[in-house]
């Protein structure tokens, strides 16, 4: 009796493994995942910050777009995007109206007050933007002048530009919504330059005649997704997803994509 009895248990503790096993292939995966919506990844970003994240006709391309795509397929979940904009996307994800955030977000301690981060995918540095026959030649020039500086609201170069320390300090900020708009007030003389992310910037010099680049100090800043803070299952399955997406290359090919190096 006691026999078919352990019997009876081994056999069930086989099934159940068995089953697990079976919970674990890539399309029921997504299920087992605690998520805004069932079945879907939720994305916040702010599409107007190319390479990263932009509009091409009625698509959402871009770095950022592309790898989250990847990790959601690695999820075995439907990557669904939200263009928001950028100062509201720590608040929505703290929120829980999204998932995650993903939008060239640099890791910072205050952010991390709030919400936490993945492993970091990508680096940027804040960089100037100035009118080529500007008399701001360099980042001093830039503080010690009265000039307005234009930045996107709610960024790390509204926060540097903002302090009087390293900045030119709240009073000479203007806000705008994208740093396109932001171009747009430095092209028609409103301000005296803008301060934005290097390669949104190369980006947008590219894409605006008469404007250039000045190089900054500002320390290197590490981009990384955005993840509830209760949502611990969520942020270890996207790391594991990063990591292997580094590992076998994909990480590496994105960006190349976007950003050639040569
Ligand atoms: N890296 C900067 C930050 O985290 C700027 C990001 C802006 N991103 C965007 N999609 N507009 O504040």
């Amino acid at each position: 009796m006691k026999t078919i009895a352990r019997k009876i248990m081994a056999m069930v503790i086989a099934a159940s493994f068995c089953f697990g096993l079976a919970s674990c292939s890539k399309a029921s995966k997504g299920s087992k995942l605690n998520t805004v919506a069932a079945g879907k990844l939720t994305m916040a970003t702010n599409a107007q910050f190319k390479p990263y994240e932009y509009h091409e006709g009625d698509k959402i391309i871009g770095i950022d777009a592309e790898i989250a795509k990847a990790i959601a397929d690695k999820l075995g979940l439907e990557l669904v995007i939200e263009d928001v904009p950028f100062d509201s996307i720590i608040a929505g994800v703290q929120a829980g109206k999204y998932d995650i955030g993903c939008a060239g977000m640099t890791v910072t301690e205050d952010r991390l007050k709030s919400v936490n981060f993945s492993t970091s995918y990508a680096t940027g540095i804040q960089s100037i933007i100035v009118k080529e026959d500007s008399p701001i030649k360099s980042i001093d020039d830039l503080l010690k002048g009265d000039y307005k500086v234009g930045v996107q609201s709610g960024t790390t170069g509204d926060i540097y530009m903002s302090e009087e320390d390293g900045g030119v300090g709240e009073g000479r900020i203007d806000r705008y919504n994208s740093g396109n708009d932001a171009v747009i007030a430095l092209t028609s003389g409103k301000i005296g330059a803008v301060c934005i992310d290097n390669e949104p910037a190369k980006s947008l010099v590219a894409a605006n005649p008469g404007l250039k680049i000045l190089e900054t100090p500002y320390t290197e800043e590490k981009y990384a997704i955005a993840v509830n803070k209760s949502n611990e299952a969520l942020l270890a399955e996207i790391n594991k997803a990063l990591e292997e997406l580094t590992k076998d290359g994909t990480i590496g090919k994105i960006i190349e994509k976007y950003i050639p190096s040569k």
